[in-house]
């Protein structure tokens, strides 16, 4: 095994698209910003996220059964910020910034978000720090083209294509 700074070092490179998971339990919202997000299929639907156990959002995603994957625009940093926890903004007060609203589950959805996507979940793996759930996806909305927000070396930044062609 390699120290997990050599790991974490490495893993600086690998540029993800930034994504606030949301839900909501017994009337409070909590959520977080995650890069840590997969497609799974696409037959059913269905993707994965990794949260880490000790994340405010977690136990409210295990035990309401529903969350939300709102995919940030570049211009977005400051909700991205928000829900990292760098503001020192906590829970509810999160959802301050921004119009969220309910789709299928229940689970807060960013209005302005790229793309929303409503999940149920119908599996969770344990693996080390994290928790590993899936999600059947149960809603959608996207909003038209706009550059993503990405995070790579520890930074926020956007996504610039290759050439003139459109690429979305
Ligand atoms: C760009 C970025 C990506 C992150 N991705 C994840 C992730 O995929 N999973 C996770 O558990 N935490 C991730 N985090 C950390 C959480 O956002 C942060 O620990 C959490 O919001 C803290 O909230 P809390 O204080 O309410 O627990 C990420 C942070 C940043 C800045």
């Amino acid at each position: 095994m390699v120290p997990s700074d050599e790991f974490k070092q490495a893993m600086r490179h690998l540029a993800g698209g930034v994504a606030v998971i949301a839900t909501e339990h017994e009337g409070r919202r909590a959520g977080l910003s995650a890069t840590a997000v997969c497609s799974v299929s696409a037959d059913p639907p269905t993707l994965l996220i990794c949260i880490n156990s000790g994340a405010s959002a977690h136990d409210p995603i295990r035990e309401s059964g529903r969350f939300s994957v709102n995919l940030l625009a570049s211009e977005q940093n400051d909700i991205a910020r928000r829900f990292s926890g760098e503001t020192g903004i906590k829970g509810e007060e999160r959802f301050g910034l921004g119009s969220w609203m309910p789709l299928v589950t229940g689970a807060p959805v960013l209005k302005s978000a790229l793309a929303g996507i409503d999940c149920r979940v119908t599996e969770v793996v344990q693996m080390a720090t994290h928790s590993v759930f899936f999600g059947v996806v149960v809603g959608v909305t996207s909003r038209a083209a706009a550059s993503p927000l990405i995070y790579a070396h520890g930074t926020y930044g956007t996504f610039s294509p290759d050439g003139a062609g459109l690429w979305w």
